[in-house]
């Protein structure tokens, strides 16, 4: 299974970002922790991952996947709030889109209560940091993959 995950705008600073938010650690020790957790799966699980700061460019990576993606993890970060067009994009591709926060969007600024994805996502995950996406991914793997007792272990 093909497995695309998105990192939206100011993911890339993480670490230096608000980390009493967003915690201490880097996109790319997430990065090291989803493609550990994919290498110890017995399932066979293929990971692209990016980031992006602009709007444009996620709609046109979530297009240029349609081909490829079983399925679209993704933390449209501040995109969450205001994209249609990301909305759209993941509409269109049509595959299964799980969508990833680090922190509890409800449990913060009205603005950010309201997500343009969540409509179109299987689920959402929020509030567990750097934890949220291996949750995500988890959820991921368990909706494309066979239902077993091992997929719900793994
Ligand atoms: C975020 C939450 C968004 O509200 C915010 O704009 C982000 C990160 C999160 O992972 O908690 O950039 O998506």
């Amino acid at each position: 299974m093909n497995i695309l995950v998105l990192h939206g705008p100011n993911l890339h600073l993480l670490g230096k970002r608000q980390p009493e938010i967003y915690g201490h650690l880097t996109l790319q020790d997430i990065n090291t922790m989803l493609d550990q957790f994919v290498g110890a799966s017995p399932h066979d699980v293929v990971l692209k991952i990016l980031q992006s700061n602009h709007e444009g460019e996620i709609v046109s990576i979530i297009g240029n996947h349609i081909d490829w993606a079983d399925g679209i993890l993704i933390n449209p970060a501040a995109y969450t709030h205001t994209s249609v067009a990301i909305r759209d994009a993941l509409s269109t591709v049509a595959v299964p889109v799980v969508e990833v926060h680090l922190s509890n969007i409800y449990a913060r600024e009205e603005f950010r209560h309201h997500s343009y994805i969540s409509g179109i996502a299987e689920g959402v995950v929020s509030g567990f940091g750097a934890y949220s996406y291996i949750l995500a991914l988890q959820a991921m793997i368990h909706i494309l993959g066979p239902v077993t007792n091992e997929n719900l272990d793994s």
